[in-house]
């Protein structure tokens, strides 16, 4: 009855990346980055080709040019003005270079040398990130695979190279992981074979990888876990996962992922739309996943635990009914008014385990609300925390990332909403207003007294269209944010 398809999660191949001082033989097309304010000093020829096609040399143009027969195609690259070219410009000039020669699978780029040797490390990690993530392809389910670049050549002079293109193409393969994680059905990515890849994917990275089953999750009353699993044929599970760095640490943090495989919203069911795309709803966790499977290889230097609470939001014979009450791991009692606010469930025993092992801070990371995107939109995750330091790192993160996020509050005044008449809390607030800071404030009560941050994705986690990195469908929101914001803290 149960279907467990492991081998089918997460094959994706992305593109190999390696560095090069000249434009290798074996590509069949390479880039010639331009500015804005230089289309001037193009040749006659290419001049006139970007006056007749409209290519002003913005972030994000393309403008293929017309060849002899011999050697690579010579792709303009718009790098918008001169004086502005940051790591987001080149992020996304790299991705509009991929897409537009999507049918080459050989390009070498120049876009690197577009930035100081100074930013070197940044513009590496900037071109690779652009180049092969928006040549991300989901195809485990084509007869046809979409075809895409199979190799990218990163241009550029200079010490050290090598080592920044390896690790940059290894972030880049994390976040092919927590895509394809995303993108995998919900009826074949179970909790069991979520958990099981976390044990393939931990093994292969070092990790120390524990995953609990149901009877575990019941001695450890993980209460959440349970009443939200309560409607599934399919067991809960709950991986754990550490990383210890090379150099001894003091630091340590604890990255905490909703992974809810599949949200129908329980009894109190969703629309037939909303949830179509609920199988991204574990997002979080495979955020947190495919984050930590590249702490080694990103010099992390500090010690990081992994916790994903995994389960379907479904509804069953004993699915819990609204008005039904458990006790969560911290022995608060919870009334469960709206099944559909399940994420909190889950998240309020896996932040308890969190705290418990006092880490300097706690990261949790979760397609929690719709409300999160009623006020920022699609493209930007909430944040909220309890702690200004923290917050800032994440902030930080964000800009060097462009993974975009913004602060919202955690406001003291709505707390009562959370009150209970029959418990200690309810899982919904009062109306229909601020969803996303009621949810933060239900798992503030969990966290206990250690710095934490919240990251409400939203549907950040996904996206209708492909836009500069990102391709329709699963984002891998978070993997970049968190790799970013670890590597940064001072072991
Ligand atoms: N997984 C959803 C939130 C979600 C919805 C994320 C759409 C991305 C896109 C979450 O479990 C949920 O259903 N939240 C409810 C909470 C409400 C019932 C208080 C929501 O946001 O509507
Ligand atoms: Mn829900
Ligand atoms: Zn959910």
């Amino acid at each position: 009855m149960r279907r467990v398809r492991v081998g089918a999660i997460g094959l994706t191949a992305m593109p190999v990346v390696t560095a090069a001082s000249s434009v290798p033989r074996s590509a069949t097309a390479v880039d010639r980055p331009v500015a804005t304010d230089e289309l001037d000093s193009l040749d006659p020829e290419a001049r006139r080709a970007a006056e007749l096609q409209g290519f002003e040399g913005k972030v994000g143009q393309t403008l293929p040019l017309p060849t002899g027969g011999k050697g690579p195609i010579e792709v303009l690259v718009g790098i918008g003005s001169r004086a502005e070219v940051g790591t987001d410009d080149l992020r996304k000039a790299a991705a509009a270079f991929a897409r537009a020669v999507g049918k080459h699978n050989s390009i070498a780029t120049n876009l690197v040398g577009e930035l100081p040797d100074d930013d070197r490390a940044d513009a590496i990690a900037a071109v690779v990130e652009g180049a092969a993530l928006a040549s991300y392809r989901y195809n485990t389910y084509k007869s046809k695979p979409n075809g895409s670049l199979e190799r990218i050549a990163v241009v550029a002079k200079g010490r050290g190279m090598k080592a920044e293109v390896q690790r940059a193409s290894a972030v880049v393969d994390a976040v092919a992981l927590a895509r394809d994680l995303s993108n995998e059905p919900g009826g074949s990515l179970t909790p069991e074979a979520f958990a099981a890849k976390a044990k393939e994917v931990g093994a292969a990275a070092g990790l120390k990888v524990t995953v609990w089953d149901e009877r575990k999750i019941a001695r450890e009353k993980l209460g959440g876990l349970q009443a939200v699993n309560q409607g599934s044929v399919n067991p809960a599970r709950f991986v754990r996962l550490q990383y210890t760095p090379a150099k001894r640490t003091r630091s340590r943090v604890a990255l905490v992922g909703k992974g809810i495989t599949f949200d129908s919203g329980g009894l109190s069911l969703k629309t037939a739309n909303g949830m179509a795309t609920m199988k991204v709803d574990m997002s979080g966790g495979g955020a947190v996943l495919a984050a930590m499977s590249v702490l080694g290889p990103a010099e992390v230097p500090v010690a990081v635990d992994g916790y994903i609470p995994l389960t379907d939001n479904m509804t069953g014979g004993d699915a819990q009914r609204p008005g039904d009450v458990f006790t969560a791991r911290n022995g608060k009692t919870v009334e469960v008014l709206n099944t559909d606010a399940e994420g909190r469930l889950v998240l309020a025993d896996a932040l308890s385990l969190a705290a418990e092992d006092q880490p300097d801070a706690i990261i949790d990371i979760a397609t929690l609300t719709g409300s999160a995107s009623a006020a920022l939109g699609t493209a930007y995750a909430a944040l909220m925390a309890t702690d200004d330091d923290v917050a800032a790192r994440i902030e930080a993160a964000s800009v060097r990332t462009d993974e975009k996020i913004w602060r919202l509050p955690l406001p003291p005044e709505y707390r009562p909403q959370l009150d209970s008449a029959v418990a200690d809390l309810k899982n919904i607030g009062a109306g229909p207003y601020g969803g996303a800071l009621v949810a933060g404030l239900f798992l503030k009560e969990f966290a206990g007294d250690t710095p934490w941050a919240h990251i409400d994705l939203g549907m950040s986690a996904m996206t209708d269209a492909d836009r500069d990195i990102l391709v329709k469908g699963a984002t891998g929101f978070g993997v970049r944010l968190l790799v970013d914001v670890l590597a940064h803290w001072d072991g």
